[in-house]
């Protein structure tokens, strides 16, 4: 008879939390993958809440078969290979539901326990990957993790899965963005996502020729120094006969009470306007221009998690799932799959994890831009204004204000 490791293994595969482009890719990775060993996968519905279902015998073990051949997609678009093209999860995908329940925790681990797997691929992000782990330890599983999040905020990896698609899309906007605000010399500002992290702003904010990038790791919150330095940014351009802006501002950065707002960029496009109004009576004519310039705030939302995956990510995902499936094949579990330095490799999740743990703890952002980024740098030398220290406060007050303007 074969032992549990000889005979062909029957591996999970689940995403949890948000979606984001290149989950379905590394599904297709994984099945055929898995296929070529001669093992099975199962595709868990709705991150671990799937397995709840299946304790409730709400869904046949048989049904969650993920196989080579096993999708049809109308109009004869036969097999799993497909699933690279297609962003969202064929998994179905759940943000909400920390089964800190006791209850709902145990029916997870029963419902995994139904299943009969040798081991799980999670994809997820900081979040998830905490709550599957401390199931993972309750239930025993043999457990291998993959860093997905447009947010890019996983630590010990360059890159999360759907990150780049997500840069590209917002490098696309801005492009689109840049004709209707040159035609009309407006100033338009973009709300980009991110969470607590200024990744996805940063990069896209550089690739797409932003002349203002605000993220939270620099701009924790709009304030006067910073609504100066912007305006400066602008009355520069026009000096320099440019008569629109393009601004990126990350979600992540706070009012100028430090609350958070949802919608940052149109709270940022008002303020704008009435700090360049403020600079202009306070004896500074050259800011009066900003009086007459239109602003206009656009928030990109869900269309940064729901583009066609890249070619990277497409690879990413080719790499990040054959590498799990490799993992589980040498019995390496509990570890986080990783892009480093061009090439796919893993850590310890106890190291991972004991990081994510210590900075959510402190309300950190798990993996901020350091202030050694090197998109930073460049930034600054292509001219684009990042909120950073170097600006000094122009005004703090009305009355405290003088003719101060200082070079950024
Ligand atoms: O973490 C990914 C992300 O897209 C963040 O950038 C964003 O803040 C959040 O999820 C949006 O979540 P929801 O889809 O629940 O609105």
């Amino acid at each position: 008879m074969m032992n549990r490791s000889s005979r062909p293994k029957k591996i999970g595969v689940l995403t949890s939390g948000g979606d984001c482009p290149g989950l379905n890719a590394v599904i297709r990775a994984v099945v055929k993958c898995a296929t070529r060993r001669g093992w099975e996968v199962y595709g868990i519905p709705y991150g671990t809440q799937g397995l709840v279902n299946l304790e409730h015998g709400h869904c046949a073990i048989q049904d969650l078969r993920l196989q080579e051949h096993g999708f049809d997609i109308p109009g004869k678009l036969h097999g799993v290979d497909i699933l690279q093209f297609l962003s969202g999860s064929i998994l179905g995908a759940l943000n909400k539901g920390n089964p800190s329940d006791p209850l709902i925790a145990q029916e997870i681990l029963d419902g995994y326990q139904l299943l009969g797997l040798d081991a799980l691929i999670a994809l997820g992000g900081d979040g998830s990957l905490d709550i599957i782990d401390a199931l993972a330890r309750q239930g025993d599983w043999n457990w291998v993790a993959i860093p997905k999040t447009i947010d890019n905020d996983v630590p010990f990896t360059e890159r999360c899965l759907g990150f780049d698609t997500a840069v590209n899309t917002v490098t696309r906007a801005l492009y689109d963005l840049t004709f209707t605000a040159a035609s009309h010399s407006r100033i338009i500002v973009v709300q980009v996502m991110g969470r607590d992290a200024g990744h996805l702003a940063l990069q896209s904010g550089v690739a797409g020729g932003a002349d203002v990038i605000l993220i939270p790791e620099l701009t924790p919150t709009l304030n006067d120094s910073i609504l100066s330095g912007i305006c400066q940014q602008i009355v520069r351009l026009r000096q320099a006969d440019r008569q629109f802006a393009l601004i990126v501002v990350a979600e992540g950065v706070r009012n100028q009470t430090g609350e958070k707002e949802k919608y940052i960029g149109d709270c940022l496009a008002e303020q704008i306007q009435q700090h360049g109004k403020l600079l202009c009576m306070t004896g500074n004519p050259e800011f009066c221009l900003l009086e007459t310039l239109e602003t206009r705030a656009t928030t990109l939302g869900h269309i940064q998690r729901s583009s066609v995956p890249s070619s990277f990510d497409r690879l990413l995902a080719a790499a990040f799932g054959r590498k799990a499936v490799e993992l589980i094949e040498t019995h390496q579990y509990r570890r986080l799959v990783i892009w480093s330095q061009g090439q796919v490799s893993s850590q310890p999740l106890d190291v991972v994890m004991s990081l994510i743990k210590e900075r959510h703890q402190a309300h950190r952002c798990p993996h901020p831009v350091e202030p050694d980024n090197s998109w930073i740098q460049i930034a600054q030398d292509l001219g684009i204004y990042v909120g950073n220290s170097t600006t000094d406060a122009i005004v703090k007050h009305p009355c405290e204000a003088t003719s101060m303007i200082r070079s950024v």
